[in-house]
């Protein structure tokens, strides 16, 4: 029977799925609810068939080595990958694979709840009202930013991307965006979007939502340059990956008040946050939330594991991410 090592306990639905195609005692669960250290990693992938971690767990050439010659796949439970030595995994003929799709909607959801969160100060003002400070209506409390009608930046028009613009048309905004590729016209017709170059998108957005994948040329895209660059009552949306953004540099800028408010819900070093950043009142700091619903997260647990029980069956992983290793 082969064995799976899954590095935290994931929806039932996963579990289920490889216990009932490849052995009830195939499936090994790392047992307690935190991060699992380094050495426990170790400790799990070797000998194991096949690994399931999370994007908190990188997983490198040390692991991919201690695991051993047998395995024959990493299923990452994310869309994103970058924990993932998919170089090397590449090299020694591994596929990876990751959960695409099913998270687009549910993470575009959450940007606009940080969003609208962002813009309104309700965050802020929910901690306000708690703090017992709240002495009833007035003309000049917190006042925040109006979101509709305004212009939202997308750095990033892919899958999120695109369902984080779909849901501005409502909001009746102008779109810009930058992107590899350019839209087909009549989305961009669709969304009221326009590809513009960064210095654009930085001059003319209310709102810049960061959806890119991380990668060495994305690493601190934003940084003190853009904040200048943006517009003082702007405010910066980050729910990508949280090495995107330079967290001191936007934590001084929110201080200064080069741009008005950000929100994040990924960070440079999670689960650490800036010290600089937790004392901004114009920060909402969510912890990487972007997939977290009931439903979304069962449909990540259930395509890593077929992607898991596909392999072990000698059948294509339906969501590699290095296909040419098959
Ligand atoms: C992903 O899958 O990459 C998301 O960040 C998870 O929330």
């Amino acid at each position: 029977m082969p064995r799976i090592f899954v590095t935290r306990s994931i929806p039932d639905n996963g579990l289920k799925l490889m216990r009932d195609a490849l052995g009830a005692g195939s499936v090994d669960v790392f047992p307690h609810d935190r991060v699992i250290s380094r050495d426990e990693l170790f400790t799990g992938a070797k000998g194991a068939d096949a690994l399931l971690p999370t994007l908190a767990d990188p997983v490198d050439t040390a692991i991919m080595d201690t695991a051993g010659p047998q395995l024959k796949i990493i299923a990452n439970y994310a869309v994103g990958y970058n924990n993932i030595d998919v170089k090397a995994a590449t090299e020694r003929r591994i596929p990876v694979t990751n959960t695409p799709g099913v998270l687009t909607e549910t993470t575009a959801d959450l940007t606009w709840a940080i969003l609208m969160d962002t813009a309104r100060r309700i965050s802020e003002g929910e901690r306000y009202v708690r703090g017992g400070k709240w002495q009833g209506w007035a003309p000049q409390l917190l006042l925040g930013a109006d979101v509709h009608g305004k212009t939202l930046g997308i750095f990033g028009m892919g899958r999120i991307g695109q369902a984080v613009a779909r849901r501005a048309v409502g909001f009746g905004m102008r779109v810009v965006y930058t992107s590899r590729g350019r839209l087909e016209p009549f989305l961009e017709r669709q969304l009221n979007a326009r590809l513009v170059d960064k210095a654009t998108l930085l001059a003319e957005s209310d709102f810049i939502s960061i959806h890119c994948p991380l990668l060495p040329e994305t690493r601190h895209a934003f940084g003190a340059v853009e904040f200048k660059a943006m517009k003082k009552s702007a405010c910066l949306i980050n729910t990508s990956r949280g090495p995107v953004v330079d967290e001191a540099a936007l934590a001084a800028a929110l201080k200064a008040g080069d741009i008005f408010a950000a929100g994040l819900d990924v960070f440079e070093e999670e689960p650490k946050i800036h010290p600089d950043l937790l004392t901004c009142e114009n920060a909402v700091l969510v912890p990487h939330l972007g997939s977290a619903s009931l439903e979304t997260r069962a449909k990540m647990a259930e395509i890593a594991a077929s992607n898991i029980v596909a392999r072990l069956q000698g059948k294509t992983p339906p969501n590699c991410v290095n296909p040419e290793v098959l």
